[in-house]
Order: structure tokens, then C-alpha cells, then sequence
């Protein structure tokens, strides 16, 4: 067996025996969600819990065995086989404030990009396989390059929506520095844009939901590669399109993600465009002027008394 072919019989693994472990871990996370876990900090407001260590310790250990040659890049700290050709990208716990405050959604996510031997620590590899797991719905999103997105094993494609004023959004806000994100101007304009804004708290189940046509797009500032490998080629391969603010070509390393069912791509990266240049911006009232109004109407009711 030549080298290309024994990748290609290697290929026909990778999805099956993560969406095996994903469902193990999920149900890992069911059980401690059951029974209820308690949070530490590991900043101002970023919770970690005892689920997302043992979750993130079970996962290293199943794509150990399955997958011993390849690297894992995990958010709980796990480092290993940083040089090889494989890596993947794994969140135990993608929602853990929902997970921690009993709120039903997060998931497991595990992406795998493939590298070029000699590529700089700072380079992109490809892509290849992707497994996000919802285990309170029990539903499975998975995808590999070239073979489109699926979930629970049925195709999925982006939506057809094709305008910014019909579609249904979802952001994140950070949990470190949140004072120095801007992402609330962007949620108010962009809620005065569309059928709305969701704040779900799962990044990866946000992009999984893009690929899957119940979003038309999302945006976050300053995510991980963890938060989004997998969620990045579940949406291409649903036929979405996935960029920075500026509509180019995203990077793991990017500090801005905006995916979207590629039909209101560009209309977005207009809009933020227009946003970081200071246009467009929509007059909301301060809560001073708003507070002053109410008075006034509450006195010109009690005077039509
Ligand atoms: C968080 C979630 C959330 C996003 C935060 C992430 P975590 O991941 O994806 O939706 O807004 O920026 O940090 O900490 O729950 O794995
Ligand atoms: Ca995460
Ligand atoms: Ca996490």
C-alpha cells in the first residue's frame, strides 16, 4: 500500500471513531450535568468545571489509542505531539457558563486539520474532519473535507436566505477582557438589521447551526482554534463561507470569525466595514433619555387622568 493510499483507508476512520468518542464524552457531560458540578474561575468570569477537565482527560486518551500519531490541541491545557501531521483541535466542554448554571446547551467539539511537514507553527494546515456533539438533543453534527456536512447522518446545507434583513443571527461575548470588546455595538446594529440576534453560548454549536440552515450567520471576536476547527468545516462543507471581519480568508489564529450561508456574506463585511469606520450607526436612546421620556409620558398620563 502506497503512502497516499494508506492516508485515504486512514481517512475512512477519523469521523467514525470521533463521533464514537464525542458520544462518550457527551454522555460524560450528561451525567454531570445530572448531578449537578461546581465552578471554579480561571479568570474574572471564565468558569471551569470538573466536567471539563475529566471530559477533556477522556478525549485525550480515546483519540490516544485510536489515533497515536496524531497531535491534540486542547482547551483544557492538553499539548501533545505538537509537531505531527495530524491535529486536533478539541473543546470538552464548548458552553460551560450554560453547562454550570444548568442552562441545556453546549456540546463537544473536535476538529482535525492536516499539516505540511516544514509549515511554521503559525501556518494553517487543511481542514479535514469535523465532529460537533449536542448530547441534550442527541444530535451529532459531523463533516470531511469534500464529502459535505451531515446531521445524524442525514445531509445538511446552509440556508438559502438571501438577505441580512431576513435572517436570523448569533454572537458570543467574551469571558476574559470584557470590557475591551466592542461586540455589543455590533449586536445592537445588527439586531436592528435582522429577525434577530441569538446569545446562545456555544460558539461551536452556533457555527454547527449555520451549516445546518437554523442560522443565516454568526460572529464572534477573539475565539480559539478549539472553539471553532470543527464548526469552521461543518460550514464549508454545508456550502457556507467562512471569513474575518474583512471578508478574508480566516485563520485558526484569527481573532475574528464571521460565518455566514454565503449568500449575506458580503452584505456583512460591508457592514462591519461601514461599522469600523464610523457609518450607518443606528441612535439608540441612553438610558438617561430614556428614563427621561418615561417621566414625561408618566406625567402627561396622570394629568389626562
Ligand atoms: C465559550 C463559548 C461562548 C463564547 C465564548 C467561548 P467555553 O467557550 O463558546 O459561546 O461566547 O467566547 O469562550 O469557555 O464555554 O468553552
Ligand atoms: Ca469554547
Ligand atoms: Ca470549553
Amino acid at each position: 500500500m502506497s503512502g497516499g493510499e494508506a492516508v485515504a483507508v486512514q481517512n475512512l476512520v477519523w469521523v467514525p471513531k470521533a463521533q464514537e468518542i464525542a458520544r462518550e464524552a457527551g454522555a460524560r457531560l450528561r451525567e454531570f450535568f445530572a448531578h449537578g458540578v461546581e465552578t471554579e474561575y480561571k479568570g474574572d468570569v471564565d468558569l471551569v468545571t470538573v466536567a471539563d477537565r475529566t471530559v477533556e482527560k477522556l478525549i485525550r486518551e480515546r483519540l490516544g489509542e485510536a489515533f497515536p500519531e496524531h497531535g491534540i490541541y486542547g482547551e483544557e491545557g492538553t499539548r501533545d505531539r505538537m509537531e505531527g501531521e495530524f491535529r486536533w483541535y478539541v473543546d470538552p466542554l464548548d458552553g460551560t457558563t450554560n453547562f454550570a448554571h444548568g442552562f441545556p446547551q453546549f456540546c463537544v467539539s473536535m476538529g482535525l486539520e492536516q499539516r505540511t511537514p516544514g509549515m511554521l507553527p503559525d501556518q494553517d494546515g487543511t481542514l479535514v474532519a469535523a465532529v460537533i456533539y449536542d448530547p441534550m438533543r442527541d444530535e451529532l453534527y459531523t463533516a470531511e473535507r469534500g464529502k459535505g456536512a451531515n446531521l445524524n447522518g442525514k445531509p445538511k446545507q446552509v440556508s438559502r436566505i438571501p438577505h441580512l434583513a431576513e435572517a436570523l443571527l448569533s454572537t458570543g461575548f467574551p469571558s476574559r477582557k470584557r470590557h475591551a470588546s466592542p461586540n455589543i455595538h455590533f449586536y445592537h446594529e445588527f439586531t436592528l438589521r435582522s429577525h434577530g440576534v441569538r446569545r446562545t453560548g456555544s460558539a461551536a454549536l452556533d457555527l454547527a447551526y449555520v451549516a445546518a440552515g437554523r442560522l443565516e450567520a454568526f460572529w464572534e471576536f477573539n475565539l480559539n482554534p478549539w472553539d471553532t476547527a470543527a464548526g469552521i468545516l461543518l460550514v464549508e462543507e454545508a456550502g457556507g463561507k467562512v471569513t474575518d471581519f474583512a471578508g478574508n480568508p480566516f485563520r485558526l489564529d484569527s481573532r475574528e470569525i464571521l460565518a455566514s450561508n454565503g449568500l449575506i456574506q458580503d452584505e456583512l463585511v460591508n457592514l462591519f466595514k461601514n461599522m469600523f469606520a464610523g457609518r450607518d450607526l443606528a441612535p439608540i436612546p441612553t438610558p438617561q433619555e430614556f428614563a427621561q421620556r418615561r417621566a414625561e409620558n408618566r406625567s402627561k398620563a396622570e394629568k389626562g387622568r
